[in-house]
């Protein structure tokens, strides 16, 4: 019977975070299960602080077959996996689960969709020489300093409470911590300058960043995607640098767990990218 429904219904996946409703990943995969015309489903789950255990324990019968996780449950559903990826064990964080042999595995997929995004939308961005300069120290930042460091970049993290940075670069052995003090001199060699804080996110303060230091040639990206021009991408485009925008990350992330679960390897395309554009202005109002 339960054999019946599968097929009827396909694979169910779920986002699970606190708050969830505001996630976009549901849109990214219904649109990939429709163009592949799939079988299968990817709901919201909102699961509080305090029950996010039960939810994992739970997970392996709960008949989903996996699914995403979002803040603030990344470093509990690590802890949670019976086996991890590489990256996931490096990041001590997971944003994807799926099962195996009846185990529940966790991956992380945010530091290759920030590079995927990097080399889809800005091709030879890591080609230059000079430094890439991080600001933010908490759990978006781990990822992207990663995925620079795996580049073989220079890193410099620039964070407000120092300290955090310091255990970031501990955490990897590579890159170096800074206070916000130090960044136009740090601007000056850089090839790159990522924001991972949510300073620019809508209803916070735009980042502190004068960018007249910052070489012509240099790149300037940032995560947050909600507004899709933050004031730092706004600034960095009136400059004449080259720019990538936060949503592609969000897109690129989602390939490998659709693959994991649906058995179909997505790709990012104009056509969903316009579409998750959409959705993200309509909600900005
Ligand atoms: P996330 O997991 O989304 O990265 P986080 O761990 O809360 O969230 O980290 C938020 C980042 O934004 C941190 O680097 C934080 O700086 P601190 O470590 O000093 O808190 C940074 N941030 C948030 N608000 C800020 C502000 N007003 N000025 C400077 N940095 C800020």
């Amino acid at each position: 019977m339960a054999e019946l429904q599968f097929q009827r219904t396909g694979p169910r996946a779920f986002i699970v975070g606190w708050p969830v409703a505001h996630s976009r990943s549901p849109l990214i995969h219904g649109y990939w299960l429709k163009q592949f015309d799939l079988a299968g489903s990817y709901e919201r789950v909102a699961v509080a602080p305090a029950d996010i255990g039960t939810f994992l324990a739970e997970m392996p019968a709960s008949g989903f077959v996996g699914g995403n996780v979002t803040v603030p449950h990344k470093e509990a559903a690590f802890a949670a996996a019976s086996r991890r990826d590489a990256v996931a064990t490096l990041l001590g964080a997971a944003n994807t689960l799926w099962m195996e042999g009846g185990q529940l595995c966790a991956g992380n997929t945010d530091a290759i969709g920030f590079l995927a995004n990097l080399d889809a939308s800005a091709p030879g961005w890591d080609a230059a020489d000079g430094r890439a300069v991080v600001l933010g120290a908490g759990g978006a930042a781990r990822s992207v300093v990663w995925a620079l460091l795996s580049r073989g970049l220079d890193v410099a993290v620039v964070n407000r409470t120092v300290s955090r940075a310091e255990e970031l670069v501990a955490r990897f052995g590579g890159g170096r911590a800074y206070d916000w003090d130090a960044l136009p001199g740090l601007l000056g060699d850089a090839g790159l300058l990522v924001n991972t804080t949510s300073l620019g996110m809508h209803g916070h303060a735009a980042a502190p960043v004068d960018l007249a230091p910052l070489p012509g040639e240099a790149f300037v990206s940032d995560i947050v995607y909600v507004p899709l021009e933050t004031p730092l991408i706004a600034a960095a485009r009136a400059g004449g640098y080259r720019t990538v925008d936060g949503l592609g990350m969000l897109l690129h992330q989602a390939v490998p767990g659709f693959e994991r679960w649906f058995g179909v390897r997505p790709q990012v395309t104009a056509e969903l990218r316009a579409l998750v554009e959409a959705d993200v202005r309509a909600g900005q109002g």
